[in-house]
This record gives C-alpha cells, sequence and structure tokens, in this order.
C-alpha cells in the first residue's frame, strides 16, 4: 500500500484514463476524488470503487471556472481534511486542418487543457503548501505535446505547454517538497479514441475504426495502450519511490516516442 490514508484528486476521473487512475490509487491505499464535468460518472466510478473496497467519493467539477475549483478544494478539505496527490487529467481533444481552424476551438481545448490544468494545478499547490508536508501533481500531457500534427494544431499545442507548465511548476515548488510531473500517453483505448478516430476518419475520407487500426498498427509495443498503463506510472509517481523525480515528462506510449 504506496499510498496509505493519502487524500489524491483526479479531475476528469469520471471515465477513461482518469477512472483507471482513481481505482488504482484508491487500490494502493489513497482515498481518490473523483471530479468530473459529468457528475453521474464520477459519483458511479466512486461508487464501484467503494464496492471494491476501496475509498472515494465523486464532486462536481468544471476546470473552466475559478469558483468550481475553489469550491472543490474548500469541500476536499472539509471531507477528507487534506489534499496530498492532484491528477490533472481533464483533457479535450478536437481536430480540422490549419487553414479553418477557429478561435471556438482554440479557446475550448486551452480552456481546458491549458488553463483549467494550470489553476487547478495552483489552487491543490495553495493547500499542499499550507499544509506543510509536500505534495505530489501530475498532469496528463500527451505524444501530441512532444511533435507537431498537421491536424490538431491547437490540441498539440495545449499539450506542449502541459509540458511547459510541469517544468515551471516543478521549479517554483520544490521549496514546498512538491514533485510535479507528466505523463505523456501514446494511444490510449478510451472514449476519447473513439472521438479521435471518428474526426480523422471524416477529415481523411476514411471508414470509421480505420484511423485508429493504422495508429496501433505503427505502435512498436505491438498494441494499444489501456487506461491502466497510465495509472501504474501515476501511482509510482504519486508515491514515496519518485520523491526524487521531478520536472519530467514520462512517455508511457508502447515505445511510440523516444526523447
Ligand atoms: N486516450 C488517449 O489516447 C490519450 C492520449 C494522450 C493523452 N490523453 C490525455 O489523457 C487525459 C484523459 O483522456 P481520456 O482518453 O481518458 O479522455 P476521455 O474523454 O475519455 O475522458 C475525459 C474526462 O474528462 C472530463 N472533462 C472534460 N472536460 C472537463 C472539464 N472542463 N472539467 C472537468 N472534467 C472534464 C470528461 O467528462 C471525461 O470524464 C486527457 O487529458 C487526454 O488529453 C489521452
Amino acid at each position: 500500500m504506496r499510498l496509505r490514508d493519502k487524500v489524491a484528486i483526479v479531475t476528469g476521473g469520471g471515465r477513461g484514463i482518469g477512472r483507471a487512475i482513481c481505482e488504482r490509487l484508491a487500490s494502493e491505499g489513497a482515498v481518490s476524488v473523483v471530479a468530473d464535468l459529468n457528475e453521474g460518472d464520477a459519483e458511479r466510478t466512486a461508487a464501484s470503487i467503494e464496492t471494491a473496497g476501496g475509498r472515494a467519493f465523486g464532486l462536481p467539477l468544471d476546470v473552466t471556472k475559478q469558483a468550481e475549483i475553489d469550491g472543490l478544494v474548500e469541500t476536499v478539505v472539509a471531507r477528507a481534511g487534506r489534499i496530498d496527490v492532484l491528477v490533472n487529467n481533464a483533457g479535450v481533444f478536437d481536430l480540422s486542418p490549419l487553414l479553418e481552424q477557429g478561435r471556438d476551438s482554440w479557446d475550448r481545448i486551452h480552456d481546458v487543457n491549458v488553463k483549467g490544468l494550470f489553476f487547478m494545478l495552483q489552487a491543490a499547490a495553495r493547500q499542499m503548501a499550507a499544509q506543510g508536508e509536500g505534495g505530489r501533481i501530475i498532469n496528463l500531457a500527451s505524444q501530441a505535446g512532444r511533435r507537431g500534427e498537421a491536424l490538431v494544431a491547437n490540441y498539440c499545442a495545449s499539450k506542449a505547454a502541459v509540458i511547459s507548465i510541469t517544468q515551471s511548476a516543478a521549479l517554483a515548488l520544490t521549496e514546498n517538497n512538491i514533485t510535479v510531473n507528466a505523463i505523456a500517453p501514446g494511444i490510449i483505448e478510451t472514449p476519447m479514441w473513439s472521438v479521435v478516430d471518428g474526426l480523422f476518419a471524416k477529415s481523411q475520407n476514411l471508414p470509421s475504426g480505420e484511423p485508429k487500426r493504422r495508429a496501433v498498427e505503427a505502435i512498436p509495443a505491438g498494441r494499444i495502450g489501456e487506461p491502466e498503463d497510465v495509472a501504474a506510472a501515476i501511482a509510482f509517481l504519486a508515491s514515496n519511490d519518485a520523491a526524487y523525480i521531478t520536472a519530467q515528462t514520462l512517455n508511457v506510449d508502447g515505445g511510440n516516442v523516444m526523447s
């Protein structure tokens, strides 16, 4: 039990990678706070963790709203007493030809993936600093943050920003003994990839499922990633085993990216 009694907030914890992270952290002894835009998914994930013998509770959260971020931190401290771990997982995807990308899409992607992530990090770090016992922050970047893609300029830029914020925050928070790292997943089997596949298929005039099949075929490990692959790396970064690791972005992608 590497995370016994730690209190861990996971944004976007209601489904996909976030859900697997909540399950894994709870299985290592943490109280998982499942915070999601979709309150029903948050409640269902928390209930299923409790049924399996873990500790969790669900809370509604829109990371684009500062009042909701502040309210979440207050509620978690009132209910669980403290915050030890933040996993900034909530994210959204979009793609379109570069010459057609509009401000609406840029605003939506950056409001969630960049500003939402930054202000959630700031609020949790303030609480961790006030507690005075250190903490762990783990941000969800992407292989898309390592290299641009013709159709995905906005999402790629948002994930490159996550890598940069991770480095700046890590340097700023070393004096508080708070480590800040990121995970860059490759292609992971989640509801988001159904959206990605659909958008690529439409844009490239391919049958549904074909973009995903091609992407998976190119993974050196020979299989798509599972949410549990990402969750395992996050449990490590959240634990004392990773006490001397900060400012890093770890690729969890079956060998897709080497950097
Ligand atoms: N699936 C992949 O292949 C992949 C690859 C690289 C990076 N990622 C990143 O991993 C993270 C999780 O991805 P996923 O595939 O599980 O996505 P998903 O779409 O399946 O789940 C995302 C979750 O975030 C929540 N969310 C969205 N907007 C929110 C907001 N404003 N406030 C709070 N919650 C919000 C959604 O309700 C949902 O539960 C994202 O940051 C994503 O960019 C995913």
